[in-house]
C-alpha cells in the first residue's frame, strides 16, 4: 500500500497484546481500557495505519474475542494471532508468522498498552528503515530509568538492549532506555528473531536480543530519541489517567494553535474523534464525547456536555448545554442553559434558549422555542417525531406531544398541550382559559387566618 512516508514500501504492524494486564484489578483485558474515549489498543492502531501500515497484525491472549472485535472497529481489518504461552516479546511477534512470511519492506512491532505513539515517530521509524536501517530502536532517556530495559551503545553506535533484570550495575546506570518500539527490516525479520533463546534471568525469549544479534552481524542498528510521553505504557489504572491527561494536553495545544480559543485548556475534555475548525471560543468545564464536530465561529459555553453532535458555524451552545447524539445545529443557531437537544436538526438562526427538551424533531430556520417547552416524543414503547417550521413561535412551557407538527410562522400559546398538527401561520391555543373571577384574594385571606386562629388551643 502507498504510504505518506515512503511511498513504495509496504509495511506490517505487529501490535502485541497478549499480556496479563493484571496490575489493572479489570475482568476487561488491559488493552480494552480507554483514552479519550477510545481503547488502548485502538489508538495503537489507528497511529500504525496513519503511518502507513497496510496491514495490521494483533496478537492477543486472554479475552481474545472482544479485543479483536475492537480492533476491527478501529481499523478495519486486522488479522489476529494467538499466542498460546508468554513465553516473552520474540515469541509473542513469531506467533504472527503467518503475516509476517508473506513478505513486507518495513515491519513495525508496536505494544497494544502504548497509545501516546504518534504517526509522526513512526514515520520516521520507517524513514530509518528506508535509509538502510535493519532494526530501528525507539529510545527516550529519564532520570529514572529503573525497570526499563537499557540501550547499550559502543562508540556511538548501539550494540545491544539489556533488561533491567539482567543489567550489570553499570548499565543500570543508563538512562538511555527502551520505549520497546521497533521497526525492522521486513527481508531480515525472520532471521534475526530465529535466534532468539531464553537464556536470561526471567527465562522469556526477549525481542529486545535482536539488536545484539543485528549487529554482530555488522547490520546498521539505530535508536531513534523519542520524548519518553510518546511510549509510556499503561498498567496500572494510575498510568491510565497519566495517559489520558498528557493526550489532552496534546490535542488541546493542537487544536489552539489551529485556532480555537480556550479560556481554561485544562478543564476542556476532548475525545479521540473531536474535530474543530477555527475561530471558536470555548468556555471553561466543557466535556466532548465522542463524534463532535464543530464549525468555525462557535462559541461553547461553560459546563456543557457535546457527543454525537454537529455544530455549524457561529453556532452558541450553553452555559449548561447538552448536546446528545444525531443533533444538529444550524448556522448561528443558539441552545442555551439547560437544554437539552437529541436527534435533532436545528435550523439556521433558530433560538432554543432556556430549560427546554427537543428530541427527535425537525426545528426550522429562525423558529423560537420557548423556555420549559418539551418534545413529547415518547409513549414508553416507541419514538414518534415533532417537526416545527420555519419562524414558527412555541410559547413557553408548551408540550408538544409527537407525532406532530406545526407549520411555519405558526404560534403557540404558552401552556399549551399540542396534540394535534398546527397548520402555517394558525394560532393555536391549547390550555385552560383562566376564569377572571375566581374570589377575592383579601376575603379568601381572612377566612384562611381566622380558620388557623381557631385551631390554636
Ligand atoms: C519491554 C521491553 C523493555 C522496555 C519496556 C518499555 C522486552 C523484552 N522488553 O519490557 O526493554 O524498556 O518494554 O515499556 O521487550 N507481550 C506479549 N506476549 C508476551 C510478552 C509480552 O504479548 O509473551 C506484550 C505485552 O502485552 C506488552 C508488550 O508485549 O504489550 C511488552 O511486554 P511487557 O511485559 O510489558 O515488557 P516490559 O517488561 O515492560
Ligand atoms: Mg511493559
Amino acid at each position: 500500500m502507498p504510504t505518506r512516508n515512503s511511498p513504495q514500501r509496504t509495511c506490517l504492524s505487529i501490535i502485541l497484546a497478549a499480556g496479563e494486564g493484571t496490575r489493572m484489578k479489570s475482568s476487561r483485558s488491559k488493552v480494552l481500557h480507554e483514552v479519550a474515549g477510545l481503547s488502548l489498543v485502538g489508538h495503537v492502531a489507528k497511529a500504525a495505519q496513519a503511518a502507513g501500515s497496510g496491514d495490521i497484525a494483533l496478537v492477543v491472549g486472554r479475552d481474545a474475542g472482544a479485543v479483536k472485535t475492537e480492533a476491527l472497529r478501529v481499523a478495519g481489518h486486522v488479522e489476529t494471532f494467538e499466542q498460546i504461552e508468554r513465553l516473552g516479546t520474540a515469541n509473542a511477534v513469531l506467533a504472527a508468522i503467518g503475516a509476517i512470511t508473506r513478505g513486507y519492506d518495513d515491519i513495525m512491532v508496536l505494544f497494544g498498552d502504548t497509545p501516546l505513539i504518534t504517526e509522526d515517530a513512526l514515520g520516521l521509524a520507517r524513514a530509518k528503515l528506508a535509509g538502510g536501517a535493519a532494526v530501528v530502536v525507539m529510545g527516550f532517556r529519564t532520570e529514572t530509568p529503573t525497570g526499563y530495559g537499557r540501550l547499550i551503545e559502543k562508540d556511538g553506535q548501539l550494540v545491544a538492549i539489556r533488561e533491567e533484570r539482567d543489567a550489570s550495575a553499570d548499565e543500570r546506570k543508563i538512562k538511555f532506555c527502551n520505549g520497546g518500539l521497533l521497526a525492522i527490516d521486513g527481508d531480515l525479520a525472520l532471521s534475526l528473531i530465529a535466534p532468539i533463546n531464553n537464556d536470561n534471568i526471567k527465562g522469556e525469549y526477549y525481542l529486545t536480543d535482536i539488536v545484539e544479534i543485528a549487529s554482530s552481524r555488522g547490520l546498521k542498528v539505530i535508536s531513534l530519541e523519542v520524548d519518553e510521553t510518546l511510549v509510556l505504557g499503561v498498567n496500572t489504572r494510575v498510568e491510565l489517567a497519566a495517559c489520558e491527561q498528557l493526550w489532552q494536553q496534546r490535542r488541546r495545544k493542537e487544536l489552539m494553535l489551529g485556532g480555537v480559543s480556550m479560556q481554561a485548556p485544562e478543564t476542556v475534555f476532548l475525545s479521540h474523534d473531536t474535530e474543530m475548525e477555527s475561530e471558536i471560543t470555548l468556555e471553561p468545564n466543557i466535556v466532548f464525547g465522542p463524534g463532535v464536530y464543530v464549525s468555525k465561529g462557535a462559541t461553547i459555553r461553560a459546563y456543557s456536555h457535546i457527543e454525537g453532535a454537529h455544530i455549524g458555524a457561529n453556532a452558541e451552545i450553553g452555559p449548561f448545554a447538552r448536546l446528545r447524539p444525531g443533533a444538529e445545529l444550524g448556522e448561528g443557531s443558539k441552545v442555551g442553559n439547560f437544554c437539552e437537544v437529541k436527534k435533532a436538526k436545528i435550523g439556521k438562526g433558530a433560538k432554543i434558549n432556556h430549560l427546554t427538551y427537543i428530541g427527535d424533531a425537525e426545528v426550522g430556520a429562525k423558529a423560537n422555542i420557548g423556555a420549559g417547552t418539551i418534545t413529547c416524543n415518547y409513549d414508553g414503547f416507541n419514538k414518534f417525531k415533532t417537526v416545527i417550521g420555519e419562524g414558527a413561535f412555541i410559547g413557553s412551557n408548551s408540550s408538544l406531544v409527537a407525532p406532530v407538527s406545526i407549520g411555519a410562522g405558526a404560534i403557540i400559546a404558552a401552556g399549551s398541550v399540542i396534540t394535534k398538527n398546527v397548520p402555517d401561520d394558525a394560532i393555536a391555543f391549547a390550555r385552560a382559559r383562566q376564569s377572571p373571577a375566581m374570589g377575592d384574594a383579601k376575603a379568601k385571606r381572612v377566612l384562611l387566618a381566622s380558620l388557623k386562629a381557631a385551631k390554636k388551643p
